[in-house]
This record gives C-alpha cells, sequence and structure tokens, in this order.
C-alpha cells in the first residue's frame, strides 16, 4: 500500500515536472489521461505477468477507450513514464521502456513483422519522443536521446543524440537542447532545475 502511494506522488510530481500547465495533483489526478493510461498499464501489466492474459487486455481496451491511449499490458515501463496530451498514441506489446521517458501525442512503438518475437522498440532512460513520431522495429534508442516530431525511425540511435526526418537520420544532441526536451518548463521559464538529469 505504502509502494502504491509513493508510485502515485512520484507520478504526480512527475507530471508537474513535465508539464509547465501542470497545476495542482489533485486537478492533475483528475484531467491528465497520460495518467490514467499508465496507472492503469501497471495494472494490466500485472495481471499479464501473472498469466490473466485475457483480463489484461480487456482493462487495457477499456483505457484506450477512455484515454485514446493504447499501451499493450505485455509491455514494460519503468518508473517516471509520462505521456502529455495522450491520444492516438501505440505501445506495443514487446516494447521496453525505461526510467524518466516522456511521449509526446500520435506516437506509435510499434513493429514492422507479424512474428512473435521482440519486435517493438527499446527506449533508455531518459529518452523523449516528440509528437507523432513512429519508431518502428526491435529498434534501440540510447540513453538520454530525443526523436524529433513526426520523425520515422527505424534504425537504433545512439545515446545523446536526437533523430528527425523520414527516414530519421541522427545528430550528437547538445545541452541546450536537453533543456528544451526533457523539461519544457525549463524552456518556458528559461530555467534549468536543480535536480535535473537525464
Ligand atoms: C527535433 C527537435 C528535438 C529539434 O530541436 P532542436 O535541436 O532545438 O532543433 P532546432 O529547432 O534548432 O532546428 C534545427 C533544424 O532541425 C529542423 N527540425 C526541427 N525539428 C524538426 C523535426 N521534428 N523534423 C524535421 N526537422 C526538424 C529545423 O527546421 C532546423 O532546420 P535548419 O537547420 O535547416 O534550419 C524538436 O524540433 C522536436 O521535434 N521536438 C519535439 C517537440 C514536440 O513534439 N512537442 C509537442 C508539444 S505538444
Amino acid at each position: 500500500m505504502y509502494q502504491l502511494v509513493r508510485m502515485i506522488r512520484e507520478d504526480l510530481q512527475n507530471a508537474r515536472e513535465h508539464d509547465p500547465a501542470a497545476r495542482g495533483d489533485v486537478e492533475n489526478a483528475i484531467v491528465y489521461s497520460g495518467l490514467h493510461a499508465i496507472w492503469s498499464h501497471r495494472i494490466a501489466h500485472a495481471m499479464w505477468v501473472r498469466g490473466l492474459r485475457g483480463p489484461a487486455r480487456i482493462l487495457a481496451q477499456a483505457t484506450r477507450f477512455f484515454t485514446g491511449i493504447e499501451i499493450h499490458p505485455g509491455a514494460t515501463i519503468g518508473r517516471r513514464f509520462f505521456i502529455d496530451h495522450g491520444m492516438g498514441i501505440v505501445i506495443g506489446e514487446t516494447a521496453e521502456i525505461g526510467e524518466g521517458v516522456m511521449l509526446y501525442h500520435g506516437v506509435t512503438l510499434g513493429g514492422q513483422v507479424l512474428t512473435q518475437t521482440k519486435r517493438h522498440p527499446t527506449l533508455c532512460d531518459g529518452v523523449t519522443v516528440g509528437a507523432g513520431a513512429k519508431v518502428l522495429g526491435p529498434i534501440t534508442i540510447g540513453k538520454g536521446s530525443a526523436i524529433g516530431a513526426n520523425a520515422v525511425v527505424t534504425k537504433d540511435v545512439p545515446a545523446g543524440h536526437i533523430a528527425v526526418g523520414i527516414p530519421a537520420k541522427n545528430r550528437p544532441r547538445n545541452p541546450d537542447e536537453c533543456i528544451k526536451l526533457v523539461d519544457p518548463d525549463a524552456y518556458v521559464t528559461g530555467g534549468f532545475p536543480a535536480n535535473y538529469s537525464i
């Protein structure tokens, strides 16, 4: 129970840190579909790994109906995961997401083959994926990297890089870009949070 409360508080704090529009925790807990989606996913994933696969799929589908965010219950997602805006997000069964990852609306972490193998991407810690981006296949997006809005990524992205365009091209990311992408609040206020890290 204590762990559950701690997790919810961490998620609420994470929402405040990632969205300059976020206000009080109570309001955020009610209105943020990204929070509802991850909370529901944690329950669905726990059911999935315990063999309750049908009920897990039904819960995930119901969550999709209410949030527009489709996360397969088999997907593995780390702490401090944040989805801003939600809607139109698809996260596939074998996707693996590290800690402190952020997605905007319209992101697909999808597969390219129809075989039951590892077919979805792995996002390492601190990755940000811009609105509308498609990350396809069992590729790895390295720690602290960012995917530009509407990019289509089908190849690995090394740590600390930015990938933009179709097909996406990688370039090293500089610290200024880290401020802008990882913490929009810092971008808006021009500040840099003391506890910032990727
Ligand atoms: C890709 C991104 C991370 C690049 O940020 P950046 O390094 O600060 O890039 P800049 O804005 O300085 O632009 C650098 C160049 O990349 C181009 N560029 C920027 N974003 C791009 C994108 N998503 N796709 C293709 N090209 C892009 C710019 O036009 C510019 O081109 P130029 O050098 O020919 O003028 C950022 O533009 C982005 O897409 N962030 C996602 C934000 C998002 O999804 N927000 C949703 C809020 S609701």
